[in-house]
């Protein structure tokens, strides 16, 4: 098959799913030694939904990526490709396969993306590049995560921020590229600021010889220094990613960053000098739905009619790794 060469992409609809389950702050407050005011004050958070004993990850993803082929009236059949961005599989091997075949997208190739809270950003890089070149003409690109799987429920440090959700864009190729810019990073260096660690114990295999037996540990944060990362970096990476678009701040309709923090945004939108009433933020419902959150922001601004095809909008995501990175685009 000779495979055509196409100019770009075109985000041509979205969708989100979250548990039906939410955890109040002051339900949370009768498990660990917090308040809804502490939790309100620093990070903006109200509530989380949270993932129910037997719940699924892929059936998670798989509604989001259902209602974003809904709205970009696509067949599932028809769906090249599948990105599932997510550091909370169902399945240490990957779950995006079980995503495919959850939505009978019988032709879509599907794999895994782990890059944590950059998930969704580094995804649809990704997703871009194999229809920049042509191979794929459909693409489904989807961040869910259930971190609340890995949280210490003891720990308030960290438990208050998180929470579960999924989030999807339906990608089709077009002769106008509307991904109009990006920069990814990473830097492993401060790998230890924020960690999710497998811990392994030797276990006795042969003379002599030893294999890891063990399991990953809750996640584990040096709050202070992702937040300093988090106020640096964004806007720096947002303002790349506009320089690679020919853009410049003053160009953003839409700010949909990732949702960890209330504070962070607000830093970010700042410096940017982006207003308050175009920064699209719903952590105060879900709280830090780590690969979700983009999406997840950006289909419910979608849905209620604040984006409209042809916003430019500035994504940013940022976290464990550490990565960060931005994507600017142009919506429908
Ligand atoms: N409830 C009540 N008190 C709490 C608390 C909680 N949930 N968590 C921490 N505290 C206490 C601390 O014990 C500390 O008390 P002390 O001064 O008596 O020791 C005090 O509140 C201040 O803690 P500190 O960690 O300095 O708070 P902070 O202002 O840095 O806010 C975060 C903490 C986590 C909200 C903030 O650092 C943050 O948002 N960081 C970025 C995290 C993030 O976004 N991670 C994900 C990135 S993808």
């Amino acid at each position: 098959m000779v495979q055509q060469r196409q100019a770009g992409i075109a985000l041509v609809g979205s969708g989100s799913a979250r548990p039906t389950v939410a955890l109040t702050n002051e339900e949370l407050s009768q498990v660990v030694d917090t308040s809804d005011e502490w939790i309100r004050t620093r990070t903006g958070i109200q509530q989380r939904c949270l993932l129910p004993a037997g719940g699924s990850l892929a059936e998670l993803a798989a509604t989001a990526g259902r209602a974003a082929l809904e709205m970009a009236a696509v067949e599932a059949t028809t769906v090249d490709l599948i990105i599932l961005a997510t550091s909370t599989p169902d399945d240490l091997f990957g779950s995006a396969a079980q995503v495919q075949a959850q939505l009978g997208a019988t032709r879509a190739v599907a794999f895994d993306l782990t890059a944590a809270c950059s998930g969704f950003v580094f995804a649809l890089v990704t997703a871009a590049q194999f229809m920049r070149n042509g191979v794929y003409k459909t693409v489904l690109v989807i961040g869910a995560d259930a971190l609340s799987r890995w949280t210490d429920w003891t720990d308030r440090r960290t438990c208050v921020l998180f929470g579960d959700g999924a989030g999807a864009v339906v990608l089709q190729a077009s002769d106008r590229d509307r991904l109009l810019g990006f920069e990814l990073h990473s830097n492993g260096a401060l790998n230890g600021c924020l960690n999710l660690p497998y811990e392994a114990q030797a276990e006795p295999l042969a003379a002599g010889k030893t294999v890891q037996k063990g399991t990953y540990q809750p996640i584990t944060m040096n709050g202070k220094e992702v937040y300093r990362f988090a106020v640096k970096r964004v806007p720096e990476v947002i303002e790349k990613a506009l320089f690679h678009a020919d853009l410049t701040a003053a160009d953003i309709q839409w700010l949909v960053l990732h949702q960890a923090n209330q504070r962070i945004l607000d830093a970010v939108a700042d410096r940017l000098k982006v207003p308050s009433e175009r920064v699209v933020s719903n952590m105060a419902r879900y709280g830090n739905t780590s690969a979700a959150s983009i999406p997840l922001a950006l289909d419910e601004a979608v849905r209620d009619n604040r984006i409209q095809p042809g916003d430019i909008v500035a994504s940013s995501g940022f976290g464990a790794g550490l990565t960060w990175g931005a994507a600017i685009f142009e919506w429908g």
